[in-house]
């Protein structure tokens, strides 16, 4: 078969850009490795940032996120030893909002909104493989229920997460990585329970905690974990107990506990890997990039890399190669931004494990300067909230 442009993964970048595509006339093959049922049952993200609402609504899929987002006008910081929670006051600070509303959400409205007569979806395709990528001739293999097939296109998108095949076949020796692995993972645990009034991140000695929401009755919690724990370590009383003990007890005491529905390790890591464009694959999403969930960037730059590439590849139809051509320039210098605010957040906020007394000052100094100076507060909550697009 032959189309316009192939996306490999359909997670939330590679639906929101096939959507995208699809609804400007671009004829799209999506190719997801796994079967909707399985990539809609992944819990991770939970919150959104004002462009990020914009870009959904302005592509038709924001009508539940307007009906059911939580917004949020900042986030909480409950310090060990301080004696109020300190807030990073997004809305106040910059004027824009953010919301909470679940990654499984949008993928469930991506889904929703799949029309197959601009998008054609093959799920459970296996053993992609990308050819002539240099060349304007590119294309697609992978094996359908036990038969190779074949999809020759004019551009690849890359959007198939952080373990998927389109970044890798970057040769070597054009690609350059940056990486920082954390020593330690996030517990996730997903309960039917009211949540905390305010999503909050708990620094204390014994390590990060951070208290989500999903809806009325729905928590989502996290604690830092050994990066070497497994689930099976962790009973839902183990859970629990770590929780409260990482909160002020005031804190502690309007927590609501019960049985965890949902229970997940994740890695912390950075991880950047550029150009984001080679010959005619571009690279969206966590294919290109990972952050440390503190911050809640990672979905937000996936859809800020297809908010640059979508707009990229009508221009391109319509004859104007420029922002294909600065592609991998527009979005690295927004994903830099995010790298170095999670990169932070993570450091304020975690308890690492070779720590020495020096670290301790300096973390302590930054939130001293957080509590005293405005433009201290400014600059973090503008960070947090996400740069226009
Ligand atoms: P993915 O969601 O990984 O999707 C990639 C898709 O490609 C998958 O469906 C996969 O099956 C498919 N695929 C993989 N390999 C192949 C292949 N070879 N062939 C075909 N298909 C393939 N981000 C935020 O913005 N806010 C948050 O609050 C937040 N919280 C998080 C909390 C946790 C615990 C975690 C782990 C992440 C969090 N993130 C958050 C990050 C966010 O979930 C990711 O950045 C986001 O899922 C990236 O979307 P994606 O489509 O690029 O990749
Ligand atoms: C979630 C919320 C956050 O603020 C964050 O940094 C990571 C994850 C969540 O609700 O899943």
């Amino acid at each position: 078969m032959r189309v316009q442009v192939v996306i490999i993964g359909g997670g939330p970048a590679g639906m929101l850009l096939s959507h995208i595509l699809g609804r400007a006339g671009i004829d799209v093959l999506v190719l997801e490795r796994r079967a909707r049922a399985h990539v809609l049952s992944r819990i991770r993200a939970g919150v959104l940032e004002a462009g990020t609402c914009e870009v959904l609504r302005k592509h038709g899929v924001g009508e539940r996120l307007d009906r059911e987002g939580e917004a949020h006008d900042g986030i909480r910081v409950l310090w060990q030893g301080a004696e109020k929670p300190f807030t990073i006051d997004t809305l106040a600070e910059t004027g824009r909002p953010m919301t909470a509303y679940g990654q499984t959400k949008i993928t469930e409205d991506l889904y929703a909104a799949h029309d197959p007569a601009c998008v054609t979806l093959i799920e459970n395709a296996e053993d992609v493989r990308l050819y002539d990528i240099e060349s304007e001739a590119p294309y697609v293999t992978w094996i359908e229920d036990g038969a190779q097939k074949r999809a020759d296109c004019d551009w690849v998108a890359g959007c198939d997460g952080f373990h998927g095949v389109s970044r890798r076949s970057i040769p070597e020796s054009v690609r350059r990585e940056y990486e920082r692995v954390y020593p330690f993972g996030w517990l996730g645990v997903m309960s039917r329970v009211p949540p905390l009034e305010h999503i909050s991140y708990a620094h204390h000695e014994r390590g990060f905690a951070l208290a989500s929401q999903r809806g009325p009755n729905l928590a989502r919690y996290y604690v830092q974990c050994a990066a070497s724990d497994r689930v099976e370590d962790w009973s839902d009383d183990r859970f629990w107990s770590e929780l409260l003990a990482r909160l002020p007890e005031d804190e502690a005491g309007k927590v609501t506990t019960g049985p965890s529905i949902e229970k997940s390790i994740a890695p912390l890591r950075s991880f950047v890997s550029e150009p984001m464009r080679w010959g005619r694959l571009c690279l969206a999403g966590d294919s290109a990039h990972i952050v440390p969930p503190t911050g809640a960037k990672g979905l937000n730059l996936a859809v800020s890399d297809v908010h640059y590439l979508s707009e990229a590849l009508i221009a391109h139809y319509r004859g104007d190669h420029g922002l294909i051509d600065r592609y991998s320039q527009t979005a690295l210098a927004r994903v830099w931004g995010a790298i170095r605010l999670s990169w932070w957040l993570t450091t304020f906020l975690h308890t690492f494990p070779e720590e020495t007394e020096f670290e301790r000052r300096l973390r302590q100094t930054d939130f001293d300067r957080l509590n005293n100076s405005p433009a201290a507060r400014t600059d973090l909550a503008e960070q947090v909230v996400g740069l226009p697009l």
